[in-house]
C-alpha cells in the first residue's frame, strides 16, 4: 500500500461512528510504535509532522521513515503537517510527499483565515492533498504555538458553514474545551468539554469531518513513574477518556495525541535509567520506549477512537 489522504479514512470513520488517531513523530522509535500498534490491529492511522519535529528531525528523514513504516505494514497511512503557521510550510510539505496538511490561521481574523486556508486548499488539491483548518483557538503551549487560558477562544457554530463554504477545505478543527500539553486543567478543576459546540458544529456541517486537537488524557500513572524515578512533573489533568470516545461517535473523525506519547516514552526511559544505572547503550532504552509508544497507541486505537479492524 502507498500513502493515502484522509478522504476515505474519514468518510468511514464518520459514518462508522468512530475516530482516527493522528500521532505526532519525531523520530524512529515513534515511528515504530505507532505503526506496529495499528498493523497489529489492522487500524487506518494519521502520522503528523509538527515544523519543531522537521526542525528537530529533518523533513526528508521524517518522509522516509514513514515511507518504511508504509512498506512494512498493510495498513492506510496519512502523513499530515501539523499546525502549519503558514502557506509556504504548507507548499513544502505538500512539494514534499505529504498527503494532508493542517493550515493553522486559528490566530488570525476570519478574514485572513479564510484567504489563507483557500489559498493553501488550491495549491493542495492541484497536487492531490487534503487539508485541515482550524475556527476558534485552544490554549496551551507547543514549539510554533502559544496561547494563554485567557486568549484561548471556543469555536463559534455561526461561523462554520461560511468557513468551509468559502475555503473548501476537507476537515476543521475546533476548540470545544481541548488544550496541547500535558497540563489541560488546573488542579481541582473538573475537566469539562463543550459537546453543545461539537453538536451544533455538526448540525450545520452534516457529514463534514471535525478535528480534536490537544486530545491526550495524560495518565496519572505514568506521570507517577516519571516522578518516582527521578522526574518533576506538576500535577497534570488531561481529558477523560469517556469525553473522548463519546467524541469519536459525533463528527469527531481524527483526535490529535501527542502529550501521551511523550508521557509514554519518559516514564519507559527514566524507569529504565533507574534500574540500570551502568547501562549506556541507547537501544536498551530506547526500545522500552518504542514499546511504550506501542501500548499507548493500541490502548487509545481500541478504548478510545475505536478504529480497530477499520484498515
Ligand atoms: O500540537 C502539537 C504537537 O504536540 C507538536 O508539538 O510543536 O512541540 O512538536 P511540537
Ligand atoms: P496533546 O498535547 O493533547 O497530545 O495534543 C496534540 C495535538 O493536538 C497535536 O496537534
Ligand atoms: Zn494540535
Amino acid at each position: 500500500m502507498s500513502l493515502v489522504t484522509t478522504t476515505e479514512m474519514f468518510k468511514k470513520a464518520y459514518e462508522g461512528g468512530y475516530a482516527i488517531g493522528a500521532f505526532n513523530v519525531n523520530n524512529m522509535e515513534i515511528v515504530q510504535g505507532i505503526t506496529e500498534a495499528a498493523s497489529e490491529l489492522k487500524a487506518p492511522v494519521i502520522l503528523q509532522v509538527s515544523a519543531g519535529a522537521r526542525k528537530y528531525a529533518n523533513h526528508t528523514y521524517l518522509v522516509k521513515l514513514v515511507e518504511a513504516a508504509v512498506h512494512e505494514t498493510d495498513i492506510p497511512i496519512a502523513l499530515h503537517l501539523d499546525h502549519g503557521a503558514d502557506f509556504d510550510i504548507c507548499k513544502a510539505c505538500i512539494d514534499g510527499g505529504f498527503t494532508s496538511v493542517m493550515i493553522d490561521g486559528s490566530s488570525r481574523s476570519f478574514e485572513e483565515n479564510i484567504e489563507v486556508t483557500r489559498k493553501v486548499v488550491e495549491y493542495a488539491h492541484d497536487h492531490g492533498v487534503v487539508v485541515e483548518a482550524e475556527l476558534g483557538k485552544l490554549a496551551g503551549i507547543e514549539d510554533a504555538v502559544n496561547v494563554s487560558d485567557e486568549d484561548a477562544q471556543f469555536t463559534n457554530p455561526n461561523e462554520v458553514e461560511e468557513f468551509v463554504t468559502k475555503t473548501g477545505v476537507d476537515s476543521l478543527a475546533i476548540a470545544i474545551g481541548t488544550s496541547h500539553g500535558a497540563y489541560k486543567f488546573k488542579p481541582g478543576q473538573k475537566p469539562q468539554l463543550r459537546f453543545d459546540i461539537l453538536e451544533e458544529v455538526g448540525k450545520r456541517l452534516p457529514g463534514f469531518p471535525i478535528v480534536l486537537h490537544g486530545a491526550s488524557s495524560v495518565p496519572q500513572d505514568l506521570v507517577k513513574v516519571i516522578n518516582q524515578y527521578g522526574g518533576a512533573m506538576p500535577d497534570a489533568i488531561g481529558i477523560p477518556e469517556d469525553m473522548l470516545r463519546k467524541a469519536a461517535t459525533m463528527a469527531v473523525c481524527k483526535i490529535n495525541i501527542d502529550s501521551d506519547v511523550r508521557v509514554a516514552m519518559t516514564a519507559a526511559i527514566r524507569k529504565y535509567m533507574a534500574e540500570n544505572p551502568s547501562h549506556f547503550d541507547p537501544r536498551q532504552y530506547l526500545a522500552p520506549a518504542r514499546t511504550a509508544v506501542k501500548d499507548m497507541v493500541s490502548h487509545k486505537i481500541q478504548e478510545v477512537l475505536g478504529c480497530a479492524g477499520k484498515a
